[in-house]
């Protein structure tokens, strides 16, 4: 598996990506995973240009291994951010949400390897239209975060047929049984995140790393279906809160509101009550805290081991 097409597209030595995660995946998180022959991935979220440039410089101060950053192409501050991957030539970027438009386009041109995630067959076929994409991160609904509605499992081979780049799988990995199977169903890389949420390396609060840690395979919920952006998030008070004002028929803009700002409440201030603790169904089975590097090097072996198995 190691230094396959997606290593050698990418210039790492392991084909395992650290998912960009808003609020989580800083300079930290994506330095150590680098560090570890992955893919680190810093998230933008919605933050402005200055945060996304200190954490790109801080990131290279830690690492000289490739990185990435994920961008939201809904951020209130898009034009700001395409701009500061441009003047910080950041080599590799991941695409959330949106409408890739003109800015495709402006990272084509400055030579930016473009990664789109996408839920969909439909939109795994539009995005690799456009000039600059190298590979798709086909995320199944089994993720922690904004999700769409098909299963990995169903997913991946259903997009790897569809296209002629790569594509990693993401969505409910947490183990080497779980990378052996993507890249059984045509996968050629994997997107972790629920995993890399408790790393030793991840800044979130202690607080944020112990609710995964006591979650079971139950203990997630999808919550925001009614306003058109599912989210799949820890049941806690205000997950009822969320679901039982969606079950009264709350509007879609009453129900954002009340949204706005829950995830950092819970990742910064350590409100696992009333936050958006968001994680994936697969946190059932994260039950260690340990260092990226040693979550990469179990996700090897393990795969290594299941492959061993299942040709024995
Ligand atoms: C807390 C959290 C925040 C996330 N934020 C983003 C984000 O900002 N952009 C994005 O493309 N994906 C985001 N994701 C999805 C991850 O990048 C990744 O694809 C997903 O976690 C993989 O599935 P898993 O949680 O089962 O490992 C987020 C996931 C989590 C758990």
């Amino acid at each position: 598996m190691k230094n396959n097409e997606i290593c050698e597209i990418l210039n790492i030595e392991v084909p395992i990506f650290q998912g960009g995660m808003a609020w989580v995946s800083d300079s930290s998180l994506a330095a150590a995973v680098s560090n570890a022959g992955g893919l680190g991935i810093i998230a933008a979220g919605n933050a402005p240009k200055d945060w996304i440039v200190d954490q790109i410089r801080k990131t290279k101060e830690l690492t000289n291994k490739p990185f990435a950053l994920n961008i939201m192409l809904l951020s209130p501050f898009i034009d700001d951010v395409i701009d500061a991957v441009i003047e910080e030539k950041v080599k590799i970027v991941v695409t959330g949400a949106g409408n890739p438009g003109k800015y495709f386009k402006k990272l084509n041109e400055a030579g930016v390897k473009i990664i789109p995630v996408v839920p969909t067959v439909s939109q795994a076929v539009r995005m690799v239209r456009n000039d600059g994409v190298v590979a798709l991160v086909a995320e199944g609904a089994e993720a922690g975060g904004h999700i769409g509605v098909t299963n990995t499992m169903s997913l991946i081979p259903q997009i790897v047929d569809a296209v002629d780049v790569p594509v990693i799988a993401a969505g409910g990995i947490a183990d080497g049984r779980g990378v052996a199977a993507a890249f059984c169903l045509g996968a050629k890389a994997v997107q972790v995140g629920t995993r890399f949420i408790v790393a030793d390396e991840c800044s979130v609060s202690e607080e944020y790393k112990e609710k995964v840690i006591k979650a079971k395979d139950t203990s997630t919920i999808v919550t925001g279906s009614s306003t058109g952006h599912p989210v799949r998030i820890l049941k806690n008070k205000f997950s009822k809160l969320f679901k039982k004002l969606e079950d009264e028929n709350t509007s879609p803009e009453e129900l954002e509101k009340l949204g706005a700002g829950k995830l950092r409440s819970a990742v910064v201030d350590g409100d696992v009550d009333n936050g958006s603790v968001m994680a994936g169904q697969i946190a059932g089975m994260v039950k260690k805290r340990e260092s990226c590097e040693s979550i990469i090097n179990d996700l090897l072996e393990g795969y290594e081991r299941t492959i061993r198995e299942v040709y024995e």
